[in-house]
């Protein structure tokens, strides 16, 4: 029987951030193995065997209290974060906001989040675990030198990350995403790569979905130049698709189904501007089996989700693995990696 149904009306009784902080609290007491996952889920990127390629997406677990409970869920991975150098509030509240009619979030969290020590702790307690799990850095609101708290990010959590995502692209910290313009990301890049040392974790780099050509382009040149390991595309959208909610005029970053065609754009985009090499990792509005396999066919070796759980609950990971394995099948590939940027 399924629970989220039952559930559901509670958790959306309650105002959406203390909604999720009493999810964290409870998966916290849920320890548990990583899920099994069918081998023909299996993706290899940067060298790293993921057993399966939907993974959590930054933003949930930002403090990494969690990740093993993510994993015995069925994530394939679980990327915690965004995490800055030091601990901080973020804005002021409420700044997360349900909108239920268009199965979507706004927020304007701001980076809240208890810093990159007291979850370097945590990581490094649970060491020698299996299961993949990323680490997102950022950049504290008010660094004197931005572009310093990314190298600072990565050299303080290279030791317990699988992986490090560099996060240029939260609408939420003002001025952010001008880190994404060719010559500041140049040297962030180059900084940051500098900082993880000679064997370091795969580095990773997240954008915005409200991007050019013109800025895709330069963006997947620096990239390449740089010798990233992976991009992640996307974070959440400023543009406003039609929305009904009664919170849609909220300010803030907006995932979930109405991000969902925008993403998918943006990932075709970077395929063509990367040629295929540079592996490519999916999110924004992912909400089914048929989403997840879209974006494979697209391009993307990996997914990664975080609105689409607050509507359909801790069960999704798994449907989502079954219905995209079923896809799979049905369209004549053996594994997944042979689906991978199939649709070209
Ligand atoms: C996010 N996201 C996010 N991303 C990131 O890199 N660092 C972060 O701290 C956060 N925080 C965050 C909070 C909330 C409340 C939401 C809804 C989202 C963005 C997230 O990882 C993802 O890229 C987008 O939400 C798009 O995916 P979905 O939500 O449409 O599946």
């Amino acid at each position: 029987m399924r629970l989220f149904p039952l559930v559901r009306p509670l958790l959306f009784s309650l105002e959406a951030e203390r909604a999720h902080r009493l999810t964290i609290d409870l998966l916290t007491h849920m320890p548990g193995r990583p899920a099994r996952h069918d081998p023909a889920l299996g993706v290899t990127v940067a060298g790293l065997d993921f057993p399966s390629p939907v993974g959590l997406a930054a933003g949930v677990d930002k403090d990494a209290e969690a990740p093993d409970a993510f994993l015995a869920l069925g994530f394939g991975f679980v990327e915690v974060g965004t995490l800055t150098p030091l601990p901080q509030a973020g804005n002021p509240r409420p700044r997360l906001f349900r909108l239920p009619e268009d199965r979507a979030v706004i927020n304007r969290m701001g980076f809240n989040n208890g810093g990159q020590e007291a979850a370097r702790a945590r990581l490094a307690h649970r060491a020698g675990r299996p299961g993949i799990v990323g680490v997102n850095v950022g950049a504290n609101k008010d660094a004197a030198d931005r572009i310093a708290d990314y190298a600072a990010g990565v050299r303080a959590m290279a030791p317990v990350a699988s992986y490090l995502t560099i996060n240029i692209s939260s609408p939420n910290t003002p001025g952010l995403r001008t880190l994404q313009e060719a010559a500041a990301l140049d040297e962030l890049l180059a900084g940051a790569i500098e900082a993880r040392g000679a064997d370091g974790p795969p580095i990773f780099l997240k954008v915005a979905p409200d991007l050019a050509t013109a800025d895709v382009d330069a963006i997947a040149r620096v990239a390449l130049d740089r010798r990233i390991d992976a991009l992640i595309v996307s974070n959440t959208t400023i543009s406003r698709p039609p929305l009904r909610s009664a919170a849609r005029d909220e300010a803030g970053g907006l995932s979930g189904a109405p991000l969902r065609d925008l993403a998918l754009e943006r990932l075709r985009d970077f395929r063509r501007a990367t040629g295929g090499a540079l592996p490519l990792v999916a999110a924004g509005g992912i909400a089914s089996g048929a989403d997840a396999y879209a974006r494979i066919k697209a391009g993307a070796s990996l997914v990664q989700l975080y609105t689409a759980l607050i509507f359909h609950g801790p069960g999704l990971a798994r449907r989502i693995e079954k219905d995209m394995m079923a896809l799979t099948k049905t369209e004549g590939h053996q594994s997944i990696r042979t689906a991978i940027g199939s649709d070209r």
